[in-house]
Parts: C-alpha cells; sequence; structure tokens
C-alpha cells in the first residue's frame, strides 16, 4: 500500500529542484497586482497601476499603504479622458510612503495626520501637492483628502483588502481623491535619453561605446517602454577592458554591451531582494545569465568570470533605472572564467582613466606595450583577480549548503 504513495526518485528530485528554483528565483517582498487581483472589484484600479508603470514602483518600495478604489470609483476617472501620465500623477496620489492598516489609522496622533505620497516623489508635485490628509471622522469614519484639495476629505475608508505587517497595506478608500495638481494636464513623457545619463555619471566610456554599436543600442532603446535595467560599468573598468573589446566579434561585442542591460526595471530595493539568475538583453542569444546575490547592503552580479559590485544609481523612474558597477560583465558563453591568474595584472590603463575624461582621442591606438598579448579575453580582467576567488568560492560553499540541505529536508519528507 506504502508503495503507492511513495514517489520516485525522479519526483523527489523534481520536487527538490523546484523547492530550489523557488529560492533562487527573483522575488520581491510583495506584488500588488497578485494582491488586487483577488478581488475582481479592483480589477480597473489593477490594470491602471500596471498600464502606468506604478505596480513595480509599490513593489520595489517598502512600507507602502495603497489606497485602491473599485471598479465604479475608477469609471469615474476614466471617463474624464485623461492622458495615461496625468492617469499616472493621479495614481500615484494613492500611494502612500508609510504603513498604514486599519489599526494604525485608528491610532494617528491627535486624529489627524499628514502623509507624503508617490506623486510627490515624481517632481511633478509642488508645494503641498503630493501629500494627503487623514483623519479620523466623528462616529469612527476615516476621511482622505489631497492636501492640495481645500481642506476637504472627500474619501473614506471602506475596508483593509491586504496587510502584510510592515511592509505593505491595501485599504479600500471611497473614491479618486480630486487634485487640482495631480489632475493638471502633463506633457507626454520625454524619452530618456541614456547615453547622455550614463555620460554625465561616469560610465562615458560605456555610453560611447554603447551608442557606436547601433545593433545593441537599438536593443537598448527599444526596451526604454516596457522597462529596462542597465548595469555600466564605471569609466575606470570599461576602459581597462576597451583593448579587449576591440578584439572581439562584431557579433560577440554586441552581445557583451547586450549582457549590461536586462529587459524589466528594477529598483535598488528589488535587487535586494533578488537572489539568483537574471535574464539580459543579450538571453535570447541562448545563456547569457548573470548571477544576482546580496549580502548585507551589498549587491553584486557574478559570472564565473566576473564578480561585479553595484555602486550607485543614477537614475531610477519607473519602468527604468540605471545602475554603475564595479567591473564590466563577462558572460561565461565569451569568457571562459579560466582559473583567474592570481596576479592583479591590471590592463593597461589611459591616462586619468579615474576622474572625468578629459576630450582625448580615444581612438588613438595604444602605444603596444609589451603586456599587450596577456590580454586574451578569457584572462581576467582589471582588478578583479584576487578577491573574485574569495567571493566565488564563499558562494559557491553557502550554495551547496543550501542545495543540499533542501534536498535532504525534500528527500526526508517525501520518504516519511
Ligand atoms: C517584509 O519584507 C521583508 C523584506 O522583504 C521580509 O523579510 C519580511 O518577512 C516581510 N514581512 C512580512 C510580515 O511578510
Ligand atoms: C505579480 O503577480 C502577477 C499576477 O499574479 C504576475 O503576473 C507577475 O509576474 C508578478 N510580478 C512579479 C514581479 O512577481
Ligand atoms: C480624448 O482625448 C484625445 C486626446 O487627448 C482626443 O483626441 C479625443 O478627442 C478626446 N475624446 C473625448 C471624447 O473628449
Ligand atoms: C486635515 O484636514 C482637516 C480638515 O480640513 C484639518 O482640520 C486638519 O488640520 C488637517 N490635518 C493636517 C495634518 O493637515
Ligand atoms: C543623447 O545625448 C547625446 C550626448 O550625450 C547626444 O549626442 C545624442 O544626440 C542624444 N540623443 C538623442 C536621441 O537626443
Ligand atoms: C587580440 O586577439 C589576438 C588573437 O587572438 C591576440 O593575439 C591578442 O593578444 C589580442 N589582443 C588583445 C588586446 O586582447
Amino acid at each position: 500500500m506504502q508503495n503507492f504513495l511513495r514517489p520516485s526518485p525522479m519526483a523527489a528530485f523534481t520536487a527538490a529542484l523546484l523547492f530550489i528554483s523557488t529560492i533562487f528565483t527573483t522575488s520581491n517582498a510583495h506584488n500588488i497586482t497578485a494582491i488586487l487581483s483577488k478581488d475582481p472589484e479592483f480589477s480597473t484600479f489593477n490594470h491602471y497601476l500596471t498600464l502606468t508603470h506604478l505596480a513595480p514602483a509599490i513593489n520595489g518600495k517598502q512600507t507602502i499603504t495603497v489606497l485602491a478604489v473599485d471598479n465604479d470609483a475608477m469609471h469615474d476617472l476614466t471617463s474624464k479622458n485623461l492622458s495615461i501620465s496625468t492617469v499616472k500623477n493621479i495614481l500615484s496620489l494613492h500611494v502612500l510612503l508609510d504603513y498604514y492598516d486599519t489599526k494604525k489609522l485608528h491610532q494617528i496622533t491627535k486624529g489627524t495626520t499628514d502623509v507624503a505620497t508617490m506623486y510627490q516623489t515624481t517632481g511633478a508635485a509642488t508645494g503641498i501637492a503630493g501629500h494627503v490628509n487623514i483623519t479620523v471622522l466623528r462616529g469612527g469614519k476615516v476621511g482622505f483628502g489631497a492636501q492640495d484639495n481645500d481642506g476637504t476629505l472627500p474619501a473614506t475608508y471602506v475596508k483593509s483588502i491586504q496587510e502584510i505587517p510592515s511592509n505593505i497595506s491595501v485599504l479600500q478608500i471611497s473614491q479618486i481623491l480630486p487634485s487640482a495638481s495631480a489632475e493638471a494636464p502633463t506633457p507626454p513623457p520625454t524619452e530618456h535619453n541614456i547615453t547622455d545619463i550614463m555620460s554625465k555619471q561616469g560610465c562615458k566610456s560605456f555610453a560611447e561605446t554603447l551608442a557606436a554599436n547601433p545593433d545593441a543600442f537599438d536593443t537598448f532603446n527599444g526596451n526604454l517602454n516596457g522597462g529596462l535595467t542597465v548595469f555600466c560599468p564605471a569609466d575606470k573598468a570599461f576602459n581597462a577592458f576597451l583593448p579587449k573589446f576591440k578584439n572581439l566579434t562584431t557579433v560577440a561585442k554586441i552581445a557583451l554591451l547586450e549582457f549590461h542591460g536586462i529587459p524589466v526595471y528594477q529598483s535598488k530595493d528589488m535587487l535586494k531582494s533578488s537572489n539568483g539568475p537574471m535574464n539580459t538583453l543579450a538571453t535570447d542569444r541562448g545563456g547569457y545569465d548573470f548571477d544576482v546575490q546580496n549580502d548585507g547592503d551589498e549587491i553584486t552580479l557574478k559570472t564565473k568570470a566576473v564578480t561585479a559590485k553595484i555602486m550607485d544609481t543614477i537614475f531610477d523612474e519607473v519602468p527604468d533605472a540605471i545602475f554603475t558597477i564595479s567591473k564590466v560583465l563577462l558572460p561565461e558563453e565569451l569568457f571562459k572564467g579560466k582559473a583567474q591568474s592570481p596576479s592583479p595584472a591590471p590592463a593597461p590603463e589611459p591616462a586619468a582613466a579615474d576622474g572625468p575624461q578629459p576630450p582625448k582621442k580615444k581612438g588613438k591606438k595604444k602605444d603596444a606595450p609589451a603586456d599587450d598579448d596577456s590580454d586574451s579575453p578569457a584572462d581576467s580582467p582589471d582588478d578583479s583577480a584576487d578577491d573574485n576567488a574569495d567571493d566565488k568560492n564563499g558562494a559557491a560553499v553557502r550554495f551547496n549548503g543550501i542545495f543540499f540541505m533542501v534536498l535532504s529536508l525534500v528527500l526526508g519528507f517525501l520518504l516519511l
């Protein structure tokens, strides 16, 4: 009898793999789309959070409250024929940058408070616009109003939709909060000039190289509206890598550049709660993934050939984000991840590679220093050599540890 219930080793193995893949798959602390999709009453509101790219922005934030309205209340908004960027401003006024669940609403000091919203952080709001007034009214009702709405509180609390303490609270309110500022017509969003942003913030060399390779450049620009995160190597790292880059085939050049972008928006917070493989813009060539790993406050991107650290956020506006990274990301598909030479062997660097580049001719041929032939692509890049090896071993040990722990847990459970 028992035998019928005993799963085959294959099934156990599959289950273990499945379990492991959930652990190592990119995941956020919460998913507003999933929370709202449980109730069709909020389908319009939910749909517009996705359409305006507010959903990933909400998922990327911790300690947040979403004031949702039902489909009837959304109809009042959508029937106004507003542009999508205006709808975005209005809905971002419904995302409070603090955690308020039902209990906390009724514990507001002196019965009234002023809360900043996501609208306030868009740069479109001025003065008190972008703030919401929450006030406990007579009879225990709770009123909500935009602060730029003449002191009236037209919306009231209806019910709690979901509360995840300290992380996200989703509350239903009776209507959309009127706000002259948020409802003002907005100019259509301008396309971001990623080359310009990167050039001004320490990734000039990468930006120029990208712009000079139209196939890769088009891939990046083609993702701007749908979601794009760019990891641009700082000038020091990319300049040191340039001789190797120039040696790559045309196809490999495109793949290497595309390896520095992912086709989704990821804020720093989202990356922080991610661990595991990440597809890149080059992934459709087969492979070309890197691993995101977090250690405390540090976020690293790893391949078998390199470990790069995320340095700064230089752009973050849903659906796009740009981060500077410490090293050039070397895909395993191009750089075999040969055992790194123990010597730091920094590639010859152009003078003053550190600071902002003087407008120097970058096409100028290197005066072929003796160590040029040590520059085969399979070598470790610039300064990655020694600290890398340590990181990798540590990670491998941790990974194996978790792998076997999980495997034995699952097997143990299934064989009970
Ligand atoms: C809140 O989010 C943090 C970070 O993602 C997570 O560790 C924690 O478990 C979450 N809290 C709850 C109650 O889910
Ligand atoms: C959130 O949930 C929705 C619907 O359940 C799903 O389609 C989407 O992929 C999820 N997003 C993330 C970032 O997990
Ligand atoms: C809605 O707005 C669009 C563009 O802003 C305009 O072309 C269209 O005529 C408007 N429709 C109505 C019914 O106002
Ligand atoms: C909120 O609005 C009410 C009603 O206009 C007002 O009495 C109260 O002072 C306001 N609270 C805050 C914190 O602005
Ligand atoms: C983007 O900015 C660069 C300068 O950094 C400029 O050369 C280029 O023409 C701009 N591209 C667009 C599409 O405006
Ligand atoms: C370029 O490739 C050739 C042939 O594979 C090699 O001999 C040379 O050292 C490489 N140069 C650089 C800068 O990587």
